[in-house]
């Protein structure tokens, strides 16, 4: 199994969002028996809350659940339950090396690293722009290259 975690600030705005694109896309390719996903975020403000209101507005209108979404913090403990880990930006990934070190047996990215035809090296968060529409392209774009590098790396279709 390869399991996937992404990681924001608050854990309301762009990595349930991703979480639930992620899902959704899975679903439909049928890769549930090969890919888990999960979100956290780095800091504790919003655990046991569900997303923002108007991430569950953009994930509606683009018809993908939001079933299940409950805002955590990421913790050292969740280590071994994690193989890929995704920022959605420079400071949620190095908070993420501080908390893990430097560990061989996770691989940290940015979401934004598997998108080419796109300037962001961070996904904008909504929660100060609040611009829904723009980080749920870009999450969208991010999600289809990510699962397409799992695809290629690891064999699977
Ligand atoms: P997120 O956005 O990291 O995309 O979930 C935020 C949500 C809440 C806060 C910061 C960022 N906050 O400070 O409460």
């Amino acid at each position: 199994m390869i399991r996937v975690m992404f990681v924001c600030l608050g854990n309301i705005c762009r990595s349930p969002m991703a979480e639930a694109i992620f899902c959704d896309l899975i679903k439909k390719e049928q890769l549930n028996d090969k890919i888990t996903v999960d979100s956290a975020g780095t800091g504790g403000w919003h655990i046991g809350n569900p997303p923002h209101p108007k991430t569950i507005a953009i994930l509606k209108k683009h018809n993908i659940s939001t079933e299940g979404l409950v805002a955590q913090q990421i913790s050292k403990q969740d280590k071994d339950k994690i193989d890929y880990i995704i920022a959605m930006d420079e400071q949620n990934k190095q908070d993420l090396l501080q908390l893990f070190g430097e560990d061989d047996s996770i691989e940290f990215a940015k979401l934004m690293d598997f998108v080419d035809e796109t300037a962001e090296k961070d996904v904008p968060d909504p929660y100060f722009t609040g611009n829904f529409t723009y980080t749920y392209e870009l999450i969208s774009k991010g999600c289809h290259q990510l699962l397409q590098y799992l695809k290629d790396k690891h064999s699977i279709s």
